[in-house]
């Protein structure tokens, strides 16, 4: 995978910066043509002569000096492949901000190609909200991120945010220039909440904020599988994913019962109201008629219904948001949905659930197994989804419920 390869290895100015030495060699002996690009910071850190002695071509630093007048361009247009290996909290913010100013922030802007960054740096910074959502707005546009560690750190800290070991950044570059582990796979996902008309004007809505559905699919994408998106939010699109906007509870079970038909894995991630008005007011209602009288009726579960319907080989996720008897109530719906797995969170406890840019789950799979994540970004615990079901997709024992009669349940909505 890795043999041939043009692979731009930046290196930027962490302690770390000598770990980018052990990343090059292997590249190399990998069959890979790897040219490294130092920032004025690595250089503080690695002399450019071991690396250059190391790689398929001496180091590059300057966007003026070098014998090319254009190598802004010219390098990010060549590459099969960018890593970045250390990766700074200034690189990363300065390549989620578009910033420009030297040639690795260039090389970022001038290319089309999988870019993996593998962030290195003190505890306290990795964990600044800053940080964090800079790497959200990265994976979000489809970059490639390869956690740091935990372990000893520079000044005899010890703590989150080591560089990667060299086997994991490599299989990482490979599994980028790959195409990813869920490449050729279909995968639909909904998100947000649906909005129920009253009249021309008001709806019943919930506080869904749709983030942990997009999270799903910009992973789902970033590990090459061909994204849809069956959303009722305004958010802009995850790179490379299809969006499909619906607003009702009848809308969305129409865009999902119809692209769950063909796909390997449905994720229903969005809050779907359980009820709507039986009638929809002609026009707006005016207050000075007096409160309306509003009678609901129930809407289809579509989990349910796919559940029903689910095609042989298919991987149907759920969630369930509760506030009591979290797994008890997601294990039944797991059951009674024919699910190959839900994703539960209790959305009682801070910063978990809706509007949150956190969530911490319960992930059950139908064999029963149960595994929790703690508080932790919608981004990680997407990942966190999607390993899961890549595990039991790779496992042809998993057990795939067979449908029965579509489950009449209708519960709070998550
Ligand atoms: O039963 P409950 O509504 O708690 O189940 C939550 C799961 O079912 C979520 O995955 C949600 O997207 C889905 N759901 C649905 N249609 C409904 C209600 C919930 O697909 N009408």
């Amino acid at each position: 995978m890795l043999a041939g390869k043009r692979i731009v290895l930046g290196v930027t100015g962490g302690i770390a910066a000598y770990k980018s030495v052990e990343v090059c060699r292997r590249l190399v002996d990998a069959g890979a043509h790897v040219i490294p690009v130092m920032t004025a910071g690595a250089e503080h850190f690695l002399g450019a002569t071991t690396l250059s002695a190391l790689a398929s071509e001496p180091v590059q630093r300057s966007l003026w000096n070098e014998a090319s007048p254009i190598p802004h361009t010219r390098l990010g247009q060549q590459a099969d492949l960018i890593v970045i290996a250390p990766a700074t909290a200034r690189l990363l913010a300065a390549y989620a901000a578009g910033l420009s100013t030297d040639l690795l922030t260039n090389t970022l802007l001038a290319t089309r190609a999988p870019v993996v960054v593998c962030p290195a740096m003190h505890t306290e910074m990795w964990e600044h909200p800053a940080v964090q959502d800079n790497l959200a707005v990265l994976r979000r546009r489809g970059v490639h991120v390869v956690e740091p560690d935990s372990g000893r750190l520079a000044g005899g800290d010890v703590g989150a945010g080591r560089l990667a070991s060299p086997e994991r950044i490599v299989a990482a570059c490979a599994a980028a220039l790959d195409g990813g582990p869920m490449a050729g796979w279909r995968v639909v996902v909904s998100a947000g909440g649906t909005r129920e008309p009253i009249d021309a004007v008001r709806v019943i809505a919930n506080r869904s904020s749709g983030k942990q559905g997009y999270a799903i699919a910009a992973e789902a994408a970033r590990r090459g599988a061909a994204v849809t998106l069956v959303s009722t939010v305004d958010l802009p699109g995850p790179a490379g994913v299809t969006i499909e906007r619906v607003e009702t509870a009848a809308q969305m079970h129409e865009a999902m019962a119809r692209l769950a038909a063909d796909a390997d894995v449905v994720v229903m991630a969005a809050a779907v109201a359980d009820f709507r008005p039986v009638a929809v007011a002609a026009g707006k209602w005016k207050k000075d008629q007096g409160a309306p009288p509003i009678v609901l009726e129930p809407t289809p579960d579509i989990l349910a219904a796919l559940g029903a319907a689910k095609p042989a080989g298919q991987t149907l996720v759920g969630f369930a948001a509760e506030t009591d008897d979290v797994v008890a109530n997601a294990e039944g719906k797991l059951r009674r949905k024919h699910l190959d797995l839900i994703v539960a969170n209790d959305v009682s406890r801070p910063g978990v659930g809706f509007q949150h840019d956190t969530n911490a789950v319960t992930l059950i799979r139908a064999g029963g197994r149960v595994d929790t994540v703690a508080l932790a970004t919608k981004e990680r615990i997407a990942g966190c989804v999607l390993d899961t079901v890549c595990e039991l997709r790779a496992d042809s024992s998993h057990p795939t419920p067979t449908p029965a009669e579509p489950s009449a349940e209708q519960g709070a909505s998550s």
